[in-house]
Parts: C-alpha cells; structure tokens; sequence
C-alpha cells in the first residue's frame, strides 16, 4: 500500500493503459485547485502531445473508464486536458482503516540498499560549531528516514583528527612541557596511560597554538613538521595523539547524546592513514597521481567544465596526506567495510568543490566500488547580523551551552502558557529539554538544507506557527484526548472503526493519506524539509478538524469511535514523522 495519490495513480495509470496509452501518464498527485476535486491528473495533455490527438478527447475516453469505478465520484474535464478527481466517503475510509491497520502506517518498504552517512565531522580540540550541529541534525533525520524507508543505514562520525591541527596540539604541548616523555626520541616506553591535557586544555591550545602558527612562519613549520612526523609514526606523537582522540571521543559522545544524534561508527581520518600508501601507489601505477613541484596531484578537470576544477593534492610536498586524500582512503575503507550502493556526506555546502575533486578522484582511480557519492550540502545558521552564528562574546558557542539556553527558554514558554506547571520538577525539566530540542532541530529541518536561516530563539520556542514546540503541543494533544477517551471506556485501536467521513472530516483522512508521499519525497529529494511541511500541515489539519467535531463527548458512539480513531491515527502520523526528524514527544506537557 501506498499514498492515496500512490493509490490513485495505479488505477487511472491501467486505465491509460487499456487505452493504448503509456501509463507513466496516468500519474495522479494532490490537486492544487481543491475546489474542484481532491486530486487531479494532467497526463492527457502529455499523452495527446505524444499521439498527436486533442487532448480533451483523450481525457474523456479516460473519464469515461473511470466513471464506473465505484471508488471514485466527481470525475470532471478542466481547461485543455486535465482531469480533477475525487474519491468517494467509502474509497476515504476504507483508505483509512488500511493505514490504521498497518504498523508502517501505508509506507511502502524499498528494496534495501546498503548507506553510508558521513554526517558528523568535528574536529578533535576545536570546539563543534554550528556547521557540525547543522550536519548533525541534517545527518542523523536522513539516516532515520533512508533507516525507515527500509535501507540499512551506517552512520559514520568521521572525526577531523589527522591534520594540521595535530600537529599544532602537539608542537604547542612540546613547546609548553618538553620534559614530557612523548617528545623524548630515546624513551623506550611504556607511555602514560592517562593524558598530559584535559579537553578543555586542548580546547585554550589549539586557538592559542592556531594564532601563534599565523603569526610566525618558523612556527608554523614546527607545527608542519609535527604533523608529518605524526603521519608518518613517530611513537611519542602517536601516544600523545591517541591521548587526545580518546579524551575527545568521550566528549563528543556525551554532546551528540545530549542532542540526540546518534552514529554507528566512531571513525576518524586517521583510522584510514595505512590505506593511503597502498593507495597512493596504485593511483600512481595508473598514472592519475602526477608529480607537480615536489607534491602528487591529481587532475581532475574535465573538457566540459563550466569552471575550472583544481587538480586535487594527493601528498604534499612535505609527505603529509591531506583532508582530500583522508576523504579518498575513506572511501577505500567503506567499499572493504561496507561496500555501500551509497555514500551520502552532509557537510557544509562551501565544501561543494572539495567532494567534487574527491568524488571525481575516487571514480577515475576505481576507489568506489558500486557506491554511488553524494555530497549533501547545507547552508549556515546566521546570527541577527547575517553572519554564522556566534555567542554574544563572539565565540562559537558550545553545544552543551546551546542546549541549555534552549531548555532555558522552552522552561519560560512552559511557564508563559501554563503548561506542565503542576509537575514533578524531574519531569518539568525533561519536558522543558525535550522542548527545546524540538525547537532546534525543527527550526533547523524545516528550511531546505541549502538555505541559511537565522537563528532566532524566541520563534523557534514559540508553541504558535511553525515550531517544533507547536507539534509536539499538538501531537501532546492528542494524547490527552486518547487518555481521556480510555479512562471513560473508549479504547482505540478496532479495526475497520472509521467510518465514510462527513464532508468536514474528509480533509482530515487526504491529509493522513499523502504521509507516504512526504517520505517519498524527503528520501528522493534528501530534504527532511518535506517531513516537516508535511507534519506541519497535518498538525493544523487536525487543529481545524478538532474545533469542528466533538470527539469525546459525541453520544453516537460508531461516531465517537471513528473520530478516536482518526485522532489515533493523526497522533502516529505525527509521532512518525517527528521521530524521522530526530525529535521526540513527551507523554504530557
Ligand atoms: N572535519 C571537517 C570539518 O570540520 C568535516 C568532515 C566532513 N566529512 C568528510 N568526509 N569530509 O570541516
């Protein structure tokens, strides 16, 4: 089972078939002109096109097949061609007690495919910023939805901890303490077990380190010469490098749980550092990796570029791997490891260029396997001056701190509304994170990924308009009135309870039934954005529907039930949808 415009499309596509037309025409959607049917389907006008006949004509001949169906009412001709449609009562609920009935609520699973998602790409000592939050948030509602729609899904955090940055920690720590053993070339071992620096340590050296690196070009080589010199295995840098991966990954793993995001695999680029020497061997056997002034390129240009494309820098001239040639042994690594059909990187759109010469690097050279390479960009969150998004101090703001002011503010609405007043202080603060997440990520997901948005706290709390507070307030709603519902008796869930809706009622059952095509549309499109507009409109769908019909204390009692059922089945629509977004829904507010 599908959508109900799914549904449609497959009988309107046989009857175009049974005429001698190619089905593909009978595609039906949602009408955007509702006042004269619920859907409508314009493929006449491209079937006539290809058949060289009037199509008014052709779109009669359809009508006139589907005017027996007994699903259908309302069949008319508009314009040149185009057939509006609409169901009828018995087709709507009948559509209905289908989706109740079944626990993926119509959507239709995919043949698997195997996805990696690279959505996580902090760097180790340099606080996260709110282009990885971005990725984070983008990231982890796409491995839920490729997850959902029926792929198996691997969700890489693919940490930065192989560059530069390495070698300025670790020239910064030497030139701080020198005494430590990491720097001594003679210590035969067995280094410290535990780190010489905490992670709020790197997190003052590496900006210190950074500005002394700029600042003096001697520096700046020490740094260089440190990173090579790691890359190529000195032991006391590695120990000491292994020091601050492990006490970032501790980090990291608590602020990703915090918001909720989750990765399969903990990996870095430096895990792939044994694959690049093979690597690079082969694609100089192939004659792809050219010596150019001391350094190993690879041309990527090709004849038909509309602008130029870089060759990509495989190895400096110094003999350190850069973050392209990480991003190609990457690649090298997953085809062993998973040997994906898929690779879909969610990073910050300015790195567009980047993945085009590591993409096009990798399929000249035979590195992908059968995966195909996408590179999901997303634009950035500005601050009220248009720029990205700083504290008031102008730093980059801590996550853990993002998230608090977000609990912070979701706390005062609560408080502003009347809402979860008389609870456990547990409870309230639970509900108040839950909140305040939603408002993030919602406020994130609802724009198209490309787009940049501001950040603008006070709407994203607000419980009217489009928030994520407002559907979690909606979808809270619902669960009030299904806990009212059992406590007088009514119980949800009776297969075949929805009765043909009243003419009020059949909004509510289209809205229910285009939840398929959301998904559908998110997956094709990579745009959790589509989840969103769609759980957004369902919300308010419901809210029109809700003022309209009683539902609780309707005395008709198939009545009743028809209408529990509905809100039952808008409450799982609703909850699906906002848990494909990553967010999720307190029992009470
Ligand atoms: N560490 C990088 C950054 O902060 C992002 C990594 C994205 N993923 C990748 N495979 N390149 O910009």
């Amino acid at each position: 089972m599908s959508s109900l415009s799914g549904a449609l499309t497959e009988i309107v596509a046989r009857v175009f078939g049974e005429l001698g037309l190619p089905a593909e025409y009978g595609r039906v959607t949602i009408s955007n002109r509702p006042d004269l049917g619920q859907f409508q389907c314009n493929g006449a006008l491209a079937a006539a096109k290809a058949a060289k006949q009037n199509p008014r004509v052709i779109a009669e001949q359809v009508m006139a097949k589907l005017q027996s169906l007994p699903q259908l009412r309302d069949i008319s001709l508009a314009g040149p061609g185009f057939i509006n449609l609409s169901l009828s009562d018995a087709a709507l609920s009948e559509y209905a007690n289908k989706m109740a009935a079944d626990a993926r609520l119509s959507v239709t699973r995919r043949r698997p495919e195997m996805v990696v998602l690279d959505y996580g790409g902090a760097n180790i000592a340099k606080a996260m910023h709110v282009g990885h939050l971005r990725a984070a948030i983008i990231g982890d509602a796409l491995r839920r939805i490729f997850g959902f729609a029926g792929d198996e899904t691997v969700g890489d955090v693919h940490m930065g901890d192989w560059g530069l940055q390495m070698g300025m920690l670790i020239s910064e720590i030497e030139i701080r303490q020198p005494h430590l053993p990491y720097f001594d070339r003679g210590f035969k071992g067995p280094y410290p077990n535990h780190s010489p620096v905490t992670v709020t340590e790197l997190e003052e050296i590496y900006p210190t380190a950074n500005a002394a690196c700029k600042a003096d070009p001697a520096r700046m080589e020490r740094a260089r010469q440190a990173t090579a010199e790691l890359q190529q295995g000195r032991p006391g840098y590695r120990a000491l490098w292994q020091h601050f991966f492990d006490i970032s990954v501790e980090v990291l793993k608590r602020d990703y749980g915090a918001l909720g995001v989750h990765f399969d695999l903990w990996k870095g680029e430096a895990h792939v550092d044994p694959l690049i020497g093979p690597m690079v061997e082969k694609m100089k056997g192939m004659g792809l990796a050219e010596e150019d002034q001391g350094a190993l390129i690879v041309r990527v240009a090709q004849p038909d570029d509309k602008k130029e494309i870089p060759p990509l820098i495989l190895v400096k001239r110094d003999g350190a791997a850069m973050y392209s040639t990480t991003d190609l042994a990457t690649i090298v690594d997953r085809v062993h490891e998973q040997n994906p059909d898929l690779i879909l990187y969610i990073v910050d759109q300015r790195q567009h260029l980047h993945f085009e010469q590591v993409f096009r690097a990798a399929v000249m050279a035979g590195l992908n396997g059968k995966a195909k390479m996408e590179h999901l960009g997303f634009g950035t969150m500005n601050g009220p001056d248009g720029k990205p998004f700083k504290t008031r101090e102008g730093g980059v703001m801590r996550l853990q701190d993002l998230i608090a002011m977000m609990t912070g503010a979701a706390l005062d609405r609560l408080k502003e509304q009347g809402l979860a007043s008389d609870y456990e202080e547990a409870e309230r603060q639970e509900i108040a994170r839950k909140v305040g997440l939603a408002a993030l990520k919602f406020a994130d997901l609802s724009n198209h990924r490309v787009a940049n948005y501001v950040f603008d706290l006070d709407r994203f709390v607000r419980f009217e308009g489009k928030t994520g507070p407002y559907l979690l307030y909606a979808a809270v709603r619902i669960k009030s009135i299904l806990r009212k519902a059992e406590a007088q008796g009514d119980r949800v869930g009776k297969p075949g309870a929805i009765l043909p809706p009243e003419p009020g009622e059949r909004d509510l059952i289209l809205a229910l039934g285009a939840l398929p095509d959301a998904i559908q549309a998110a997956y094709d499109e990579r745009a959790p954005n589509k989840i969103a507009d769609y759980a957004y409109g369902l919300a308010q769908t419901f809210s029109t529907y809700y003022n309209q019909f009683h539902i609780l204390s309707e005395q008709n009692e198939a009545l009743r039930r028809s209408r529990l059922e509905l809100a039952a089945l808008t409450l799982r629509a609703l909850e699906l949808s906002l848990s494909l977004l990553g967010i999720k829904v307190p029992e009470r507010m």
